[in-house]
């Protein structure tokens, strides 16, 4: 969808957004302000002052309530007055090691966190649409085999669990509250890159930070394979499912996100592809491999979403590298990272 039509659809939309001063979110929430939409956000803050929810733009144009998702019925009053009509749940502690060292507080955000939105919503009347962003590490392992909205629901590490939880009390929500009251859509998407990632554990940011004060970047994981999409083709999805009604029904509707399947590349290979079109010679790599589990393949099926909404990945793996490569270039140049994304971001829409 170009960006007139988008402007057009989503122009006045008033959208919840759960976390968003996170990766997903401040991208999510400057792309819906840009088209129009009024947004309310409720996250914590991010402390790395590189986040570009930090920038003194984003502050000024998307209101944010800043709590712990587990409070949010305090701030009921204040949902309720903004009249959301679509609610964007993206609040999660989204790292796999750190769900390792902090076990019991990613369970209580990601699974309780989850249950506290939804307690609150139910009495929230003007909400017609509800998405909620789980992963595709919700699925049992079945190391190498494409999986699909069908396949068996299960992560093995604290984190995956979680959100195979967050998933399934999405589920009950629907089926036993909401029933066909609510619209309630459930994402499952692979890793995501692009600029604006400052996480910890994250290989982008890894390799970004370590470039730039000539350190060596340490990979814990090198072959394992992972479905690389670009962020850009998850707001394009965010778009369609804001704009097109789903099916009706007591279920939710869940769609698997994933790019092409040259996308699905090793660890070590989206390294050298980075070092390669970034023309980066001095980036040096040690492999440091780790004790704890993590899924070493995940396939995605998402045909599921091409049928049902339209949607198509727009991206190859080169130009998802390029327009990362260059976001976290103009970073370390000092750029205007708010002008740059939003121009990064129009670029996308307008091709
Ligand atoms: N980045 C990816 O590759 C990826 C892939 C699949 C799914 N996801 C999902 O997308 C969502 C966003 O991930 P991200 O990559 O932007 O991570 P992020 O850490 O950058 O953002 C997480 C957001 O959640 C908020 N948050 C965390 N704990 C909170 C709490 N207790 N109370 C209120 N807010 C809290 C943070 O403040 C932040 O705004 C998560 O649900 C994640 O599981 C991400």
């Amino acid at each position: 969808m170009k960006l007139e039509l988008l402007k057009k659809k989503i122009n006045k939309k008033k959208i919840f957004i759960t976390g968003n001063t996170g990766f997903v979110g401040s991208w999510l929430s400057i792309m819906l302000t840009f088209f129009g939409a009024k947004i309310l956000g409720f996250s914590l803050k991010k402390k790395d002052k590189k986040f570009i929810s930090n920038h003194v733009q984003f502050k000024k144009n998307i209101q944010t309530i800043y709590s712990d998702i587990n409070l949010i019925d305090k701030y009921k009053k204040s949902i309720k007055k903004f009249n959301p009509q679509i609610v964007i749940h993206l609040a999660s502690q989204p790292l796999v090691l750190e769900s390792y060292k902090n076990t019991k507080k990613t369970f209580l955000t990601n699974i309780m966190g989850t249950v506290s939105l939804f307690e609150t919503l139910k009495e929230i009347k003007s909400i017609k649409k509800i998405i909620i962003f789980t992963s595709d590490k919700v699925y049992r392992n079945l190391n190498g085999k494409i999986l699909n909205e069908n396949s068996s629901l299960g992560g093995i590490d604290p984190y995956s669990s979680s959100k195979s939880c967050q998933d399934i009390i999405t589920t009950t929500y629907k089926s036993s509250i909401y029933k066909k009251k609510i619209e309630i859509i459930i994402l499952r998407a692979g890793n995501i890159i692009g600029g604006g990632d400052w996480n910890k554990y994250r290989i982008i940011p890894d390799i970004f930070r370590c470039l730039y004060s000539f350190k060596k970047i340490q990979i814990r994981n090198p072959n394992a394979i992972r479905p690389w999409q670009h962020i850009f083709e998850i707001l394009n999805f965010f778009n369609l499912a804001i704009i097109k009604k789903t099916k009706n029904s007591n279920e939710p509707e869940i769609f698997n996100i994933a790019p092409n399947l040259k996308s699905n590349i090793k660890v070590i290979k989206l390294v050298s592809l980075i070092k390669k079109i970034g023309s980066y010679r001095k980036l040096k790599v040690i492999i440091k491999k780790k004790k704890q589990y993590e899924s070493s393949i995940l396939r995605l099926s998402s045909l599921n979403a091409k049928r049902k909404i339209n949607y198509k990945p727009k991206l190859n793996l080169e130009n998802t590298i390029k327009l990362t490569v260059n976001w976290y270039d103009a970073y370390y140049k000092k750029k205007d990272m708010y002008n740059y994304s939003l121009k990064q971001l129009k670029d996308y829409f307008n091709n």
